[in-house]
């Protein structure tokens, strides 16, 4: 494989949310953390340690990279594929960098009947943000400012509080899309 084609395959994706986080570096302080981490599972098992890894990975970076998970893999002596599949099947295991802010709505039964696609849609206007590219594979969508992005959730466990949301880790419950001008008030 060329270098250049290598380099594409595990550069970090852009998104207009990458000048909110730092790149990856791995510091002193996570490598402590992540050793601590290591050592609660016996030796052979220390894959067990996978999602606590790209756990602490998330919160400082904001979202897992081809060099976070090439990272993980070597500390836990996997291929990067078995750490990829992880990161791939968990929604809450983030690709792409979110915004500043990153509102989860979710979209299951009680909360889509509550008008969760509606906040969306507000939410997304108020913002200035295109949802048109998302996918699958992308489904974080970053306003042009980077300091908002937005991705549909399955239940967030408060179904009796329809329509919910979560900001980063805040929960707002009993949230329409009348009220979403409100939330970007707590966020300035
Ligand atoms: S359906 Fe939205 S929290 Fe359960």
């Amino acid at each position: 494989m060329s270098n250049s084609i290598l380099n594409e395959q595990i550069a970090s994706p852009q998104s207009d949310g990458t000048r909110h986080h730092p790149p990856f570096e791995i510091t002193r302080q996570i490598e402590q953390e992540a050793e601590l981490r290591i050592r609660q599972y016996p030796n052979d098992r220390k894959r067990s340690a996978v999602l606590p890894l790209l756990h602490i990975v998330q919160s400082e970076f904001g979202f897992i990279s081809p060099e976070a998970i090439e990272w993980v893999a070597a500390k836990l002596d996997l291929e990067p594929i078995k750490v990829e599949e992880v990161v791939t099947f968990y929604p809450g295991l983030r690709q792409h960098a979110p915004g500043k802010y990153h509102i989860r709505i979710c979209r299951t039964l009680s909360c889509a009947m509550g008008g969760s696609y509606e906040l969306m849609d507000k939410i997304c206007e108020l913002a200035g943000i295109d949802r048109s590219r998302t996918s699958h594979h992308n489904p974080i969508a970053v306003s042009p400012c980077g300091t908002w992005s937005v991705e549909f959730a399955e239940c967030l466990a408060s179904c009796g509080t329809a329509p919910v949301c979560l900001v980063n880790n805040d929960f707002h419950e009993d949230l329409p899309a009348a009220k979403a001008s409100e939330l970007f008030e707590n966020y300035k």
